[in-house]
């Protein structure tokens, strides 16, 4: 991964159907013919079951295909019903994987088990996007810091292929709402991010995404925020239109 790229990483959620590949393709039609010359990765994060066909569909060095969770269990294959190990997603298409958004963590994922899914997908070489964020309680009673701490320290062991993570910082009352952190918070978040990333685990240049109710408005002001390489993004990249306004004004 250049140090240097943008990502716009597509987080479909619960949504999307094989017709849906007609968002990707006008997308790919867009970055081909326009901002040939940013540095730019899309990955799209669809449901499972798409990641195959999207992949054996678009073939384009600035387009990827993720999952948006991995099985906890260290087997290639085996008796987990319902579950997807690491290895059945590299196998299918998926370079990138979500690991600890706040929904999953909602649904049951601890700090243990996100440990556990990320020593997967980093042993399986596929790229974790990390995500880690303070809810609305936490933000108001100005534990913000440290409970990133806490989810960063429980679950990333010390050997891991640090180069292969992205570390998406989602505040849990962005999500959905429609509401982002001003500017001077997530500029000390970052320079916060960067400072524990660095004593921890000599992780000199993190790669840091801003993840929340990102659009194509409130992108304007967070692409000042520096450090930040990228946007892991919800409802705004379901349609090619919206996702590719986001784009263009990230680089106009
Ligand atoms: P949102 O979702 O952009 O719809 O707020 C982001 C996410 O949950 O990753």
């Amino acid at each position: 991964m250049s140090s240097k790229s943008t990502y716009f990483i597509a987080n479909w959620k619960m949504n999307g159907s094989p017709k849906d590949l007609i968002q990707i393709k006008n997308l790919d039609f867009f970055i081909k013919n326009r901002f040939k010359k940013h540095n730019k990765l899309i990955v799209y994060c669809p449901p499972q079951p798409l990641i195959t066909y999207f992949a054996k569909k678009i073939r384009s060095k600035n387009i990827k295909f993720g999952s948006q969770d991995v099985s906890n269990n260290n087997f290639a294959f085996g008796a987990f019903t319902g579950e997807v190990s690491s290895h059945i997603l590299k196998n299918s298409g998926a370079e990138y994987v979500i690991i600890g958004h706040s929904e999953k963590r909602l649904a049951g994922d601890n700090y243990n088990t996100i440990k556990q899914k990320i020593n997967n997908a980093n042993q399986n070489k596929l790229k974790i996007i990390f995500c880690i964020g303070e809810s609305l309680k936490e933000n108001k009673n100005k534990n913000s810091l440290l409970i990133l701490k806490k989810q960063i320290l429980a679950s990333l062991e010390k050997g891991l292929n640090f180069k292969n993570i992205l570390f998406a910082y989602e505040p849990v009352w962005s999500i959905g709402t429609g509401i982002i952190p001003s500017q001077s918070y997530l500029i000390k978040v970052f320079s916060e991010l960067k400072k524990i990333l660095i004593r921890h685990y000599s992780v000199k240049s993190p790669k840091l995404l801003y993840g929340g109710s990102v659009n194509a408005q409130n992108i304007q002001s967070l692409k000042m925020i520096p450090n930040c390489n990228g946007y892991l993004i919800g409802g705004a990249s379901l349609t090619s239109k919206n996702f590719i306004d986001i784009i263009q004004n990230y680089y106009s």
